[in-house]
């Protein structure tokens, strides 16, 4: 089972999320066979999608339980929305809110508590770091259900994604440290997609920029198939 994960980071309206699903369900292919899909929009267009016809994970989500945390949203509001699945520690979040692996670790926890699986992103620098903290502090079990995406930052939103054969040797290294799935996210797009997957160690692709326009992420899925 290979994953192809949309995340719409803070774009699109209501009117164009609305857009987007009537064209992704109008033109998917009858069966969508050894892939899970998972659409990624903001918080506030979660509810816009029906439940039973898309698998849906949020862009982040509070390290804290509920209480007294103005502005927060926190896992257990998350599941009543019907999230199954949650990004975390993007690298734009490290960089522009200070996400450290201490808070990506303790997201994971909330998450967990309430069966969401985490997507942690990480990049060359600290997969390592990540990874180690993350399996210092969980039981087997939970580990081996995380998945972990690798995302160089000079391939993010750049049109450069990394060489298939280099994302295959740092895959390997955090699949063989995590024991768990890994995705691969920059820079995809429907030519490039099935060369990822093409490798043993790349268990999916994380795409944002692709994404945006539903029948660009169908070709994605479609060529992924190949
Ligand atoms: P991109 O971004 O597909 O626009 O390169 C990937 C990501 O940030 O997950």
């Amino acid at each position: 089972m290979k994953y192809v994960v949309a995340n719409f980071k803070a774009n699109l309206t209501k009117n164009q999320i609305e857009s987007w699903i009537k064209a992704f369900i109008s033109h998917q292919p009858s069966t969508i066979s050894h892939q899970q899909i998972i659409l990624c929009p903001s918080f506030v267009h979660l509810h816009l999608f029906p439940r039973k016809q898309f698998k849906l994970g949020a862009q982040d989500v509070s390290l804290y339980p509920q209480g007294a945390y103005t502005g927060e949203v926190t896992a257990k509001m998350l599941k009543e929305l019907g999230v199954d699945y949650v990004v975390l520690g993007h690298s734009e979040r490290r960089r522009n809110f200070g996400e450290s692996n201490q808070i990506v670790l303790r997201k994971v926890k909330q998450a967990l508590k309430y069966q969401i699986t985490p997507i942690v992103c990480v990049d060359k620098d600290n997969f390592t770091s990540q990874i180690n903290l993350i399996n210092s502090q969980l039981d087997n079990l939970s580990i081996r259900n995380l998945i972990y995406a690798y995302e160089p930052p000079s391939a993010i939103g750049t049109g450069k994604p990394e060489e298939p054969s280099k994302v295959e040797k740092v895959a390997f290294k955090i699949k063989h440290l995590s024991k768990a799935l890994v995705l691969y996210g920059g820079s995809l797009t429907p030519q490039n997609a099935s060369l990822f997957l093409r490798n043993p160690s790349i268990d999916g692709l994380l795409v944002a920029t692709a994404s945006l326009k539903a029948q660009t992420f169908l070709e994605i899925i479609k060529n992924a198939n190949e």
